[in-house]
């Protein structure tokens, strides 16, 4: 295992290209099944979720092959309709196995994902969505065991959960649905930006979906999908990581290769704040530097195109050291506010509630050994570590090393004085 070392106080400066999207990735990966042809993937990013996933799928019995940010993906028939528990138990997204593999072979026996330290982490809305189309789910021995001997059969499900939509659950539910008799419909769907990648990759192999992006999805099934090329868009949470780096510790940061509309809560909420966010006229690079007099914020965590929850815990290390006070609310899982305890270490000012934090900026941060719970809040440690006075070390590192490809690399590139060191480390754990 390894830890980061993190000196703090360097401006950060330059440009950089975001990576393509993890959370994109996973469920495309697994879509992956769905056909006996070959698929080829694009800015697949080399992350240890991805990299789960892909072993995962060779463990089933398909032909993986991976080659500079491009993977290629054949399942011929015959795979097998069990994973692992050891495979599984290490990334939560394996759920996403599940419309797939019942798609492609009616079966299907999924260890059942533990929760994770960001919330409980229920699966009731994938098991109604697969029994909705026609499956029987069981659950023995922590695994579902999931049949439709006669079939998946479309029909009309309302995935709406108590928290809001299922981004998973929706790309379960079109997976499924893709190969079953009849047409679906999914009701408030998630409307996320992986969704709709996976609907235009599933479209691409010849699925016939529409309304990926809106409330409701229709999905015509069809008899059999083939092979295609798809490039993943790019990680909106990476690059509003590197957006909050850039308001935080920067003389200004131009970030490339992204999105505008998937960052544009994000970039709202920093003009909010008082920073200057420009994008490019073709809305694929943003250029953001500090505000000469950065104010404090209020922000709810909502599904898209609201601020997403994956980006709470990066925007408090910066209210951290924002004068006045910031309100962060998580509606989508409120009990993620593990980073909160170690921003306190470095002498942070919050106070968690009944999922809100309430943040007092404090005038700096000083630098402490800190401990990554989580992915997200990984990342709001190295940030706030970032703009400290001294030398932080982030432990349990591979927290990061989930969700951000080449993270240390890019800092480094962009002017930071960060060093990854091995250390003696315990067990990872599964919270994306
Ligand atoms: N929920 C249920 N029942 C279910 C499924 C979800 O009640 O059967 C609830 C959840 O507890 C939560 C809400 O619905 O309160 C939304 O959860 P969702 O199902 O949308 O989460 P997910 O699909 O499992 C994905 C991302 C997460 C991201 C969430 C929310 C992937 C691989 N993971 O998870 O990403 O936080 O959507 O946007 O796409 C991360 O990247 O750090 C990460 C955790």
């Amino acid at each position: 295992m390894d830890k980061l070392i993190v000196e703090g106080g360097h401006k950060l400066s330059g440009r950089l290209n975001i990576s393509g999207s993890k959370n994109a990735s996973l469920p495309i990966l697994a879509a992956a099944l769905l056909t006996d042809e070959p698929v080829r993937i694009s800015r697949v990013p080399d992350v240890s979720d991805t990299n789960y996933m892909i072993q995962i799928l060779s463990q089933l019995g398909a032909s993986v092959e991976r080659s500079s940010g491009t993977v290629r993906v054949e399942s011929p028939d015959g795979i097998s309709s069990s994973a692992s528990y050891e495979q599984v138990r290490k990334m939560r997204a394996s759920i996403c196995l599940l419309g797939p593999m019942m798609a492609r072979m009616k079966r299907c026996t999924l260890p059942l994902p533990g929760g994770c330290v960001i919330g409980d982490r229920p699966v009731d809305l994938h098991v109604k969505a697969i029994q909705a189309l026609g499956a029987r789910v069981r659950v023995k021995g922590g695994n579902m065991l999931i049949e439709a001997p006669n079939g998946l059969v479309g029909t009309t499900v309302d995935m709406r959960g108590d928290n809001g939509p299922t981004v998973l659950g929706t790309d379960n539910l079109m997976m499924a649905a893709v190969l079953a008799r009849g047409t679906t419909v999914i009701e408030s769907a998630a409307r996320e930006p992986e969704v709709v990648d996976l609907a235009n990759f599933l479209n691409k192999m010849g699925a016939r979906i529409e309304g990926a992006g809106s409330r409701t999805i229709t999905i015509h099934g069809v008899e059999r999908l083939h092979g295609c090329e798809h490039t993943v868009i790019p990680d909106r949470i990476e690059a509003g990581t590197f957006m909050v780096a850039a308001a935080l510790v920067s003389n200004g940061l131009r970030i490339c290769r992204i999105c505008r509309e998937h960052v544009q809560s994000i970039a709202n909420l920093l003009v909010e704040c008082g920073h200057s966010v420009e994008f490019s006229a073709d809305g694929t690079e943003v250029s953001v530097k500090p505000g000469e007099k950065p104010l404090s914020g209020k922000i709810t965590t909502a599904p898209y195109p609201g601020y997403p929850t994956d980006m709470q815990a990066q925007m408090t290390a910066l209210f951290s050291i924002t004068p006045g006070i910031s309100v962060v609310k998580d509606t989508i899982f409120p009990q993620r506010f593990m980073h909160c305890s170690e921003l306190k270490r470095m002498g942070a000012n919050i106070k968690v509630d009944n999922g809100t934090a309430i943040i007092t900026g404090v005038d700096s941060l000083s630098a402490a050994p800190v401990m990554a719970s989580d992915l997200r809040a990984s990342a709001a440690l190295v940030l706030a570590a970032l703009a400290a006075e001294g030398t932080t070390e982030i432990h349990r590192l591979y927290h990061i090393d989930r969700g951000y490809e080449m993270l240390d690399d890019k800092l480094l590139s962009l002017g930071a004085v960060v060093k990854r060191v091995r250390d003696v480390e315990e067990e990872p754990c599964n919270e994306a």
